[in-house]
């Protein structure tokens, strides 16, 4: 049996990674921590696990094995970090942390620890996605030209489980708005359909129209507008909003040399193929997740199988510190208005 510990009992953890855990007969759950006690309790009760007052103390539970970091961004790197040095894995949502330094010590931690630190980029998992990359490696569409990926919705106010007190605006504990809640996603997604990394940016990041109850605008972006420059020499665009207010709009679209490769854009197919030639092919994989529409994300089965095979997982720390360079580099260019290279 592996012994789970979730930190942080909020929304993402008790849509996704709490249910998924108890999906998986291999996992217990073990303990759970939020900053908010009596939200720890009703959710130890509804899985018969130990709530916890204090963080440390869950941590020294030495039964537990593994932990899901699903606090407010501004505490991932920190109590990533400390769980790893008390000898247990981390899965951690994204964003990954709030500076390069942060992102880089969690990296170095589970390097030295020898534990393993995944993070949470989901989108890669959703099955249009993963068949879509089978597509493109095995060259259906040729090389890829352009791009474009689109993360928007109207952001995060009926999400959260505290919508009286909106975290995700404020900039001591978000650190960033639209960019990293959804680019991050995106970022990670385009390196992973092109099998290229993001190598210049050229971006607007900035808030356009969102506003608190008083009336002034939030603290963080609610829109971001990248170029991608990547290293394979194929350019596009990656644009992550809080202000879409019709219907989520979650869709990527490849232009090869011999097609073009619609991914989530057609209600009912979710790839549709457009070759030089005029014909088409459709694939009816699923429907992507939305905000109002949860389906298994395949997180926690992707973690739970590294953690009982012992196998490194694919969408390590390292793997997520690329795309979240490029995140950086997307705040710097905005910052300074100038193109920036991603080291
Ligand atoms: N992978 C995804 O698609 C996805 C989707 C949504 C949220 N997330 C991420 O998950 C994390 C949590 O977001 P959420 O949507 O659950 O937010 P939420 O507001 O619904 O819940 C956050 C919870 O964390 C608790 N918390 C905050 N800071 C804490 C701390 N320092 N120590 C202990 N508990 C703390 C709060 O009391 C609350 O219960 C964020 O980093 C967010 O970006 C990921």
């Amino acid at each position: 049996m592996i012994k789970i510990g979730v930190a942080g009992c909020g929304k993402i953890a008790q849509v996704r990674h709490l249910p998924e855990y108890a999906d998986r007969k291999e996992v217990v759950i073990a303990g759970v921590y939020d900053l908010n006690y009596e939200r720890a309790c009703e959710v130890a009760s509804r899985y018969e696990a130990t709530a916890y007052k204090d963080f440390q103390d869950l941590l020294r539970d030495p039964s537990i094995d593994a932990v899901s970091i699903c606090v407010a961004n501004a505490f991932h790197c920190d109590m990533t970090v400390e769980a790893l040095r008390a000898g247990k894995h981390v899965l951690c949502e994204k964003p990954m942390a709030i500076t390069l330094e942060q992102c880089e010590k969690m990296v170095q931690t589970a390097r030295e620890t020898g534990k393993f630190l995944m993070i949470g980029h989901n989108q890669r998992l959703a099955r249009a996605h993963a068949k879509a990359r089978e597509l493109v490696q095995a060259g259906e569409i040729g090389s890829i030209i352009t791009f474009q990926t689109n993360f928007q919705h109207s952001g995060p106010e009926t999400w959260t489980i505290d919508s009286s007190q909106i975290w995700f605006f404020d900039k001591k504990k978000a650190a960033f708005g639209a960019m990293a809640d959804l680019g991050i996603h995106k970022t990670d997604l385009i390196q992973f359909l092109t099998g290229q990394r993001v190598h210049e940016v050229m971006a607007y990041v900035g808030t356009l129209d969102k506003r608190d109850k008083e009336g002034n605008f939030i603290g963080v972006d609610d829109n971001a507008v990248c170029i991608y420059q990547m290293d394979g020499g194929c350019v596009g665009i990656m644009k992550a909003s809080w202000t879409c207010y019709g219907q989520e709009d979650n869709h990527t679209v490849l232009y090869g040399t011999e097609g073009v490769m619609h991914i989530y854009e057609d209600p009912r197919y979710s790839i549709v193929i457009e070759y030089k030639d005029g014909t088409r092919t459709l694939y009816e994989a699923d429907e992507i997740q939305t905000n109002d529409h949860q389906t298994k994300s395949g997180i926690i089965d992707l973690w739970v199988d590294c953690l009982v095979n012992n196998q490194e997982p694919a969408i390590s720390g390292e793997e997520a510190l690329s795309a979240m360079k490029a995140v950086f580099a997307a705040m710097e260019s905005a910052r300074t208005g100038k193109k920036v290279t991603v080291e």
